[in-house]
């Protein structure tokens, strides 16, 4: 036990507090800029909110940037997923695998599709799916596993591709959290079948209620414009007669309508704010970058605490950080609670410091009893589903995540001093933790 003096007394226990900052600007995304702004109003000006023009330079653009053939534009992340998920053929009776620890977008629209999802267990250190619960809950019905780079972390992509290959399943990559993040020098997004991933205005990559999807495969992204933009079918549709045509003769009749029964386009206000967004992205990623891992290097060694990011030299980032998280190691500190150690390092001046982490989706409710269609019988199973719920205890490090992910300070701007202070104050609550015991 170390002896308390007035430098390390916490300040929870009437110490003094590490440091007093206000500096608003150092945490706030998205920027915007005049550019930006403008871009928008001109949308608003030519009264072109509903338009796809605008999208389609987006697209393409946006393509460029995550290294795929296509992408397309959808009104949110939920809808990208769900698009994605159908276009990988998951149906009624079907299986996906998903971990557990995911927004609830991740998974959720499978059981709209009629199928039902088995959930994975997340790795203790990169808090995405763990490779190796994925094969053993392979079925007969499974159509495709959902992936998720959790706050950034790229997934162990080679191994979760080499059991899907092996099992003729479809990957889903929910890029979500991880605009540009990068595995083995790849962008996320580009590995999988298929990369579904959010915009809205809390992500790392932020323009709105919107949504993107890409892919190398043109078949789904045939099918993903046939699920959810009717009005982008080609020349039977009669709307745009100059968009690609839909060449999958089981899509064809169904021209002009969307089969998800659901218009899923997106606000051309998002598409151009994301345009004007794109063009600085990359430089702000490299800031970012700089400013997160320079947190962690000054905490490198610190007893309970161990950076969430892939190994210096790997060729993977963590992309722009989203939602950045660290994890906690309650064992090293003498079995110190993560709220508890949180609740310090606030005292000590970091606002925003918390057990972190989603809910555990595979005790949620809406996975056993929901019933949606009103079949009388839980959604899950009744398409004749295989019975794949799960109770508590069964995914012990996705139920643990309150205790083992903590959340640290996002860093938009690289600024030394300030930074220093952040590390500085976690620092202090780990190396006198047993004054907290
Ligand atoms: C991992 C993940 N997937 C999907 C979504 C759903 O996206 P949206 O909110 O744009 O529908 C979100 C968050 O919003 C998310 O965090």
């Amino acid at each position: 036990m170390s002896t308390i003096t007035a430098v390390n007394r916490l300040a929870l226990l009437g110490g003094q507090k590490s440091f007093s900052l206000d500096a608003p600007d150092l945490f706030h995304w998205p920027i915007v800029t005049q550019d930006d702004e403008a871009a928008v109003v001109a949308v608003l000006r030519q009264g072109k909110m509903s338009g796809t023009d605008i999208t389609k330079e987006f697209e393409k653009e946006w393509a460029v940037f995550n290294q795929t053939k296509y992408a397309l534009g959808t009104c949110n992340g939920t809808a990208a997923i769900q698009a994605a998920m159908w276009a990988c053929g998951v149906g009624a009776g079907d299986e996906i695998i998903a971990p557990s620890m995911t927004y609830w977008a991740s998974a959720a629209p499978a059981l709209m599709l009629g199928a039902t999802v088995n959930f994975a267990d997340i790795d203790r250190d990169t808090l995405c799916i763990d490779p190796n619960d994925i094969e053993q809950r392979i079925g007969p019905r499974t159509k495709a596993i959902v992936v998720v780079h959790y706050t950034g972390h790229p997934c162990e992509m080679d191994s979760i591709m080499a059991i899907a290959r092996k099992h003729n399943v479809k990957v889903i990559e929910d890029v979500s959290h991880a605009h540009g993040s990068l595995y083995k020098g790849r962008k996320v997004g580009s590995i999988g079948d298929i990369g579904p991933m959010s915009m809205m205005g809390g992500k790392g990559f932020a323009v709105g209620e919107a949504g993107m999807i890409v892919t190398n495969n043109q078949e789904l992204y045939e099918r993903c414009i046939a699920f959810g933009h009717y009005e982008r079918t080609g020349v039977a549709s009669n709307y745009n007669p100059a968009d690609p045509q839909i060449t999958l003769p089981e899509l064809k009749p169904y021209i002009g309508l969307p089969l998800g029964g659901c218009k899923q386009r997106m606000n051309q206000t998002c598409s151009a704010f994301g345009r004007s967004q794109l063009k600085r992205y990359p430089e702000r990623l490299k800031i970012i970058q700089s400013a997160m891992n320079r947190f962690w290097d000054l905490l490198d060694g610190v007893p309970g605490l161990k950076a969430h990011r892939p190994p210096h030299g790997s060729g993977s980032t963590m992309g722009c950080w989203y939602a950045a998280a660290g994890c906690y190691r309650p064992e090293q500190l003498g079995g110190l609670a993560c709220a508890k150690f949180a609740e310090a390092v606030r005292a000590e001046g970091v606002e925003n410091c918390w057990p972190a982490g989603n809910r555990p989706l595979h005790v949620h409710p809406y996975f056993h009893t929901a019933d949606i269609f009103h079949h009388g019988k839980p959604t899950a199973i009744a398409f004749g589903q295989r019975d794949v719920r799960q109770g508590a205890g069964a995914l012990p490090v996705a139920e643990s995540i309150n205790q083992i992910c903590i959340r640290i300070p996002w860093f938009k701007h690289d600024r030394v001093k300030e930074i220093k202070l952040y590390a500085d104050a976690y620092r202090k609550v780990a190396e006198n933790a047993d004054q907290l015991l």
